[in-house]
């Protein structure tokens, strides 16, 4: 059964056997993703809350907002994901001479894993419309990687320095913007009484 702390001292014991260890300690935790949720607590905004965090290993609680994107990156350390709740799409890029392409997608619901290797590029698409929710664990500081990362601009794809700053405000935006949307489709109040059909006496 999941429990928070008893997680992280795995993963800190398990950190230096490398990524499959890890992987078998996130894979164990989502195979209850309503577990998790209930130890981790249910998502009041989206956003990266950190768990954990050292020179060689990072956790991180992922929430993505709904429909949101996150431009490709890399993050110069191998990292495990495992969901929770909802669904994470991934799209895997790689370099060409000049920029990147595309070249794999996979699609995690609850209760799968990805291993990414320390030179993978990826974006993240959540493509529900509610939170979907993950367990990063990362081989490494994420928020200050030893060697600088990179991220890619979604529309040009043009490779720039990443910026941690840039990526929070990406989940706050997303949300505002889901919210936004909330209200905007609060406002038509539906019909009281359903159309009533005119009998031809009436026409
Ligand atoms: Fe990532």
């Amino acid at each position: 059964m999941f429990d928070k702390d008893r997680f992280i001292h795995e993963c800190m014991d398990a950190v230096a056997e490398g990524q499959a260890a890890i992987r078998e300690i996130v894979a164990e935790a989502v195979s209850d993703g309503a577990r998790v949720m209930s130890e981790l607590g249910e998502p009041q905004h989206a956003g990266i809350t950190p768990i954990y965090r050292s020179p060689d290993l990072t956790i991180i609680n992922f929430v993505w907002a709904p429909c949101m994107s996150l431009m490709p990156h890399n993050h110069q350390m191998f990292s495990v994901i495992g969901i929770y709740s909802g669904r994470e799409d991934n799209v895997f890029w790689r370099r060409t001479e000049t920029t990147i392409e595309a070249a794999g997608a996979r699609s995690l619901g609850v209760g799968a894993v990805a291993t990414l290797g320390r030179d993978v590029i990826h974006s993240v698409l959540n493509p529900i419309g509610k939170m979907t929710c993950a367990i990063h664990v990362y081989g490494g500081d994420f928020f200050e990687p030893a060697e600088p990362r990179s991220e890619w601009d979604h529309e040009t794809l043009i490779e720039r320095s990443w910026n941690i700053d840039r990526v929070k405000s990406l989940f706050r935006e997303a949300e505002a913007r889901f919210n936004a949307t909330k209200q905007s489709s609060n406002q038509f109040q539906p019909m009281q009484e359903p159309p009533r059909v005119l009998r031809s006496a009436e026409l």
